[in-house]
């Protein structure tokens, strides 16, 4: 049965390029559900774009001497860029500066305000001197008052790991200044989360098929739920939609809280730019639909409790009651929440600074997207943390997919144009040509099953399985040595490249640019696999890119299509190019594996 499915994925901190552990957690995963999904009939709408406010654009936009505003569309230039050399296959990718962006979140806050679940409370806050800006607990550093470390953060201390208050902190500095910051008493309005709890917990108790770890922490989160701020004293980011606020330059709606908002703001700026305004209610309201939000760890509070919070409050659904906003009408909270865990390299988490970053930019250049697709899906950091090293990323490559797939595709097609120039048919089947399809077709169900549970690495490695069946066959049957019984030879073949067919299929969601060259070394024509698309688009007198694609019209559908006998056959040409062995030892130039002290 066809749905419609949102595919909702994090959206990056314009604040610098994406590494490699950033787009492993919401980019690969997100991109091959969407492409599954897309494959097996249903209606995705995929939608995302950077994250443009807070304080970490305002911290380095001052770092970089240009305004918050530049320095955002800076970098969601360049993540944009980056997303759209990974083939991410959003029907929108977007930025939270638009007009229509600040109209939703103002909606949704006043909704909130009018339902009862916003409540002005005072407290002790950091600022930075000088700026009269707020001042997070992270990034103020002083002296641990438990275990005396000088480095602690307002937030934690990494010495002894204890949870602290910035204003528990010895000699308190501004990590970006140095300077002292000044505690003083603010005004904000906080989510009430307590009035959501009950049915927070109601809905949770609903979502009994999530991945453990993101259920259990989502569990434990609605034990001690607290109010929340989300205003806060910045001069960046979207105003206050109150009388009193509204006006005030230095008052701003959080960046998280405007953030996860940028789910429905983008499906409504979707809708509109495909030209049917209200499409967008086609996944976000009603029973037919689901929602799928993509995203690495430290994001599943926002999305597993915070995000449902707003939504239960904006259609009226907690302890206050109220109703739901006029314009928006009632939303639906998420089906599944999908987190992966973090990429590390070297044991720490791969950090955003120079040096061991593995920029996705760099990455691109010097391996192209479907390298890196595939070692995320197969070797990815789905379930555990899981540490990147040039020498697996070697292995994955070299012996995976191009020993095994690439010379699969290679020398089933090489042979066939060689022997026959075109698709041969098959003679009588043996038992060994039955076993060898019945496994490739029977996989269909198998990782299409796994690909609906988000199980991706399991769904890759069961399509790698197959391809080594199908390797295995080709060494056993030795087409090569049947010169002498063509009929034979030509049925080995036929069956060889049925199976490169279907496995290319099914890599596809994994794939997708090679996807579309085997489809075409295959004799096929047209879009197999559609690809996102940069496109400028103008705004107040700014000019900027968004990610769109025509994916309704590509040809690849999840099931297995018979080859066509006679489709004429060119000579291939390799499909996965093999890395030098010694980048193992050395990694690449821009980032270089340095030798650990022993
Ligand atoms: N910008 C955040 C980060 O990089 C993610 C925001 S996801 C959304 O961690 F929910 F806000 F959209
Ligand atoms: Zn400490």
């Amino acid at each position: 049965m066809c749905a419609n499915i949102l595919a909702a994925v994090a959206w990056p901190y314009a604040n610098g390029p994406r590494h490699i552990g950033h787009v492993s957690g919401f980019g690969v995963p997100s991109d091959v559900f969407a492409r599954f999904m897309r494959m097996s009939g249903h209606r995705v709408l995929m939608v995302s774009g950077s994250d443009c406010h807070g304080t970490a654009i305002s911290v380095k936009a001052d770092q970089e001497g240009l305004t918050a505003q530049q320095c955002a569309e800076k970098y969601h230039r360049v993540i944009a860029n980056d997303l759209q050399g990974l083939g991410l296959s959003y029907d929108l990718y977007t930025h939270t500066m638009t007009d229509n962006h600040a109209e939703v979140v103002q909606e949704i806050f006043r909704t909130l305000h009018t339902n009862g679940y916003l409540v002005k409370q005072t407290e002790l806050a950091a600022f930075e001197a000088g700026t009269g800006r707020t001042l997070p607990d992270r990034y103020i550093e002083g002296t641990c008052p438990i275990c005396g470390y000088d480095d602690a953060r307002g937030d934690q201390c990494d010495n002894c790991g204890r949870q602290l208050d910035a204003t528990d902190l010895i000699n308190p500095r501004s990590k970006t200044t140095g300077a002292v910051p000044e505690f003083r008493e603010t005004e904000h309005f906080f989510l009430d989360l307590p009035a959501l709890a009950g049915a927070l917990t109601q809905w949770l108790d609903t979502r009994s098929d999530w991945r453990p770890n993101v259920l259990k922490f989502s569990h434990n989160l609605l034990e001690e739920l607290r109010p929340r701020a989300i205003t806060r004293d910045l001069d960046w980011g979207i105003r206050v939609p109150v009388e009193g606020w509204q006006d005030d330059p230095m008052k701003s709606i959080y960046v998280w809280f405007d953030a996860v908002i940028g789910y429905l703001s983008a499906s409504i700026e979707w809708a509109r730019r495909s030209g049917r305004p209200d499409a967008w209610k086609d996944f976000w309201t009603g029973d037919q639909e689901k929602s799928y939000y993509f995203m690495g760890k430290d994001n599943i509070v926002f999305h597993s409790v915070i995000w449902p919070a707003i939504l239960l409050g904006v259609d009226g659904e907690g302890d206050k009651g109220g109703q739901p906003s006029a314009a928006l009408g009632q939303l639906d909270l998420p089906t599944e929440v999908v987190s992966s865990e973090f990429l590390t390299m070297s044991g720490s988490k791969v950090s955003n600074s120079r040096g061991a970053t593995i920029f996705v930019g760099d990455f691109l250049r010097d391996f192209g997207p479907d390298a890196l697709r595939y070692f995320i899906a197969v070797a990815g950091p789905e379930n555990q943390d899981t540490d990147f090293t040039w020498e697996e990323f070697v292995r994955r490559v070299n012996f995976e997919l191009a020993n095994e797939w690439g010379n699969l595709v290679n020398r089933s097609i090489s042979m066939a144009h060689r022997n026959c120039g075109q698709i041969p048919a098959a003679g009588e089947l043996s038992t060994a040509d039955e076993e060898l399809l019945e496994a490739s077709h029977h996989a269909f169900e198998t990782v299409g099953d796994l690909l609906e549970h988000t199980k991706f690495k399991a769904a890759i490695t069961e399509v790698m399985r197959i391809v080594g069946m199908a390797n295995a066959y080709l060494s056993a049957e030795e087409p090569w040595k049947l010169k002498d019984d063509p009929v034979r030879r030509d049925t080995v073949l036929h069956v060889a490249l049925q199976v490169v067919s279907d496995c290319n299929t099914m890599l596809t969601p994994f794939l997708p640019h090679a996807g579309q060259k085997v489809y075409q070394a295959l004799g096929g024509e047209g879009v197999w696999a559609a690809m996102p698309q940069l496109v400028e688009v103008e705004e107040n007198g700014r000019s900027y890119p968004v990610l769109q694609g025509d994916y309704a019209s590509e040809l690849a559908h999840w099931g297995s299509e018979p080859v066509e006998v006679g489709r004429p056959l060119a000579k291939p040409s390799p499909i996965f190019r093999k890395l030098d062995a010694k980048l193992a030892e050395t990694g690449p130039q821009w980032a270089p594996i340095t030798a650990t002290e022993s």
